[in-house]
């Protein structure tokens, strides 16, 4: 261990103490320290991070044992021109990664990890991704010199001794290396969040199952087992060994007799992925219930009775705060309301946390995220769009009892949701699985083009354009191949909350009321569910959804259902550049689906309607 001794937990992993070894020989810290995970070292870390000014306690009457930390103003979120799958063959990481050769990444980045941990303490996180010990979950070293990292991790994975203890003398696990790239000289001055955000490098290098990140200390750039880990290295895992990392939430939805269901669910980005996951039944719904095994990630493995079962890698939420309230997810609300970290949002003059969208009206006087007074109508947001809570996830009052079951829990049904303004149904089941590949592969969100005013569909297959490890087209094969793993594959469907009507209003009222779609998914499901085949899928008729405790006309949900001819072939049509970008590589399936999908277009009246087909 050369000159430097080991505080903290304690390890006789071989392979472990010659890459702490590595590492410090190249970074030079002050110290080292080995988190064991215990709560005395949490307080202890926050202690010392609210000395240098890093941190603030929050009123322990508002907000018991929680804190605020702000960000560098250039140092707010994940930098995806800054993520690198560093394969050695292009080609693996596909055109939709950046891509360098590992050997190239490796010489750069060893020249700015030279000496960046002069003056810090480089700590070392053992984390495993998933319940300690089960068979779906695997295990993570972090080495980073940032304290937030450390006590973030805390809260959003298994951390500490019982890990290593599971790690053993010879058990494997991820390197992640990470350093906010910014030494101290001796005597020089800390600032409350180093980093060096002009030369940020998050890379991935996929064959040996390696993450080094460097420059920055926010979010997923910095917390290596979430986007890094439990998506990208893991995606490549799963390729290999026959699973699925996925960004997709995990929810079980329990009927008044009992009877639970899990569905497992990808949205892109900021389309209320949190809210689905900790939705609460409406008027009309009383005795189901739906219970949170995740809001993010999803491990999906084959089990030996011929189904999928899934964990939540994670044991925390990373929550947007900006929109969460109590009138839009009181689950969310509840989950940060003790033991939590916040980051970037304002601070009231009672020492408590706010955030817009948190009440309706803001209060009189704030410290913003910025650390200036702030006053309801300066004309600035008080807390960053990008800021996040930290909670535990068993502080959600949704949480399944079973979101630590080592076994996970058997899939259903899988969910793929984008954000359409225009010619996408509420809801559709896809014919058969490769369908339901296909419709996750062609998800979009539409990002406005400014230059021509007009609404463009920006393709997330499956939500994991910036999550996927290697290339996106022999991912779109590998869940073809998912589907033969299984006796049984799950039925997939697609869902859009966000149809618009001409004078512009959602069509549907979202949030709790998406319970009446999810209730004729799990029956379709269990076979219970009518549907009739639309051009686009199996889709419900009026009377297929439950309407009791909402006003809803025949009228409307016919127009949210509908399906104009001209518009789902130029849809096809667009999705043909989708393809075009991994023709080398892409599935001949995904090319037959459009063909079809444009049969049935032709073949469908000019405005396919429920009942006027
Ligand atoms: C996230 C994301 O932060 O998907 O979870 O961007
Ligand atoms: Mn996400």
């Amino acid at each position: 261990m050369g000159e430097l001794g080991l505080l903290g937990g304690t390890t006789m992993n071989a392979r472990l103490l010659a890459w702490i070894d590595e590492v410090a020989r190249l970074c030079r810290p002050d110290k080292i320290h080995v988190c064991d995970g215990s709560q005395g070292e949490y307080d202890q870390l926050c202690a010392q991070m609210i000395e240098q000014g890093a941190m603030i306690r929050l009123n322990d009457a508002k907000r018991p044992n929680s804190y605020l930390v702000r960000s560098d103003p250039k140092d707010v979120a994940r930098v995806e021109d800054r993520t690198f799958i560093c394969s050695h063959n292009r080609g693996d990481a596909g055109p939709t990664n950046n891509w360098m050769d590992p050997k190239e990444m490796k010489a750069l980045m060893t020249g700015l990890y030279d000496g960046c941990m002069r003056g810090r303490t480089m700590y070392v996180v053992p984390f495993s991704m998933g319940p300690l010990g089960s068979d779906i979950a695997h295990i993570g070293v972090e080495i980073t010199d940032s304290p937030y990292v450390c006590v973030n991790m805390r809260i959003m994975t298994r951390m500490g001794q019982a890990v290593l203890n599971v790690l053993g003398k010879d058990g494997d696990f991820v390197p992640c290396l990470h350093s906010v790239g910014m030494p101290l000289s001796p005597g020089q001055a800390d600032v409350p969040w180093p980093c060096n955000p002009d030369s940020i490098y998050i890379s991935h290098f996929p064959e040996e199952r390696a993450i080094w990140s460097y420059g920055s200390g926010y979010g997923g750039n910095a917390l290596l087992g979430k986007k890094c880990f439990a998506l990208r290295i893991a995606s490549s895992m799963g390729r290999d060994q026959g699973w699925l990392a996925e960004h997709m939430l995990i929810v079980g939805v329990e009927s008044p007799a009992g009877e639970k269901t899990y569905v497992a669910a990808a949205f892109p980005s900021a389309c209320g992925k949190t809210n689905f996951a900790m939705l609460v039944p409406p008027r009309g719904f009383e005795g189901w219930k739906i219970h949170t095994i995740g809001d993010d990630i999803a491990w999906i493995k084959p089990g030996k009775d011929g189904r999928f079962y899934a964990i939540n890698p994670e044991a925390g939420f990373f929550g947007v705060a900006p929109g969460t309230g109590d009138a839009t997810n009181p689950s969310a609300m509840a989950s940060c309301s003790a033991n939590s970290i916040f980051t970037n949002v304002a601070l009231t003059d009672e020492g408590d946390v706010w955030w817009e969208g948190m009440t309706e009206r803001a209060p009189a006087h704030l410290i913003d995220w910025l650390g200036q007074d702030w006053t309801p109508g300066c004309g600035r947001l008080a807390a960053h769009p990008n800021a996040r809570f930290t909670a535990p996830l068993q502080q959600c009052p949704s949480t399944d009892p079973g979101w630590d079951d080592p076994k996970g829990v058997p899939i259903s049904a899988f969910i793929v949701g984008g954000r359409l303004s225009k010619n996408a149904p509420l809801v559709l089941q896809a014919f058969n699985w490769t369908h339901g590949v296909y419709l996750g592969a062609t998800m979009g969100s539409e990002a406005t083009a400014a230059a021509v005013g007009q609404a463009a569909i920006r393709r997330d297959p499956f939500a994991m354009l910036p999550f996927c490890g290697y290339n996106m087209a022999d991912y779109f094969n590998h869940w073809l191949d998912m589907g033969r793993k299984v006796n049984y594959p799950p039925p997939i469907f697609r869902v859009n909350w966000f149809r618009k009507d001409e004078q512009g209003k959602f069509m549907w009222p979202g949030f709790g009321e998406n319970m009446r779609v999810l209730k004729w998914i799990v029956e379709r499901v269990h076979g219970r569910a009518k549907a009739v085949e639309s051009p686009l899928g199996f889709v419900p008729q009026y009377e297929d959804l439950e309407w009791s405790g909402l006003d809803y006309s025949r009228d409307k949900f016919q127009e949210l259902m509908r399906v104009d001819q001209g518009a789902g072939v130029a849809d096809a049509q667009s999705q043909e550049e989708l393809f075009d970008r991994f023709f080398d590589r892409a599935p001949k399936e995904m090319l037959y689906e459009r063909m079809l999908l444009k049969s049935r277009l032709w073949r469908a009246p000019a405005v396919w309607e429920l009942d006027g087909k």
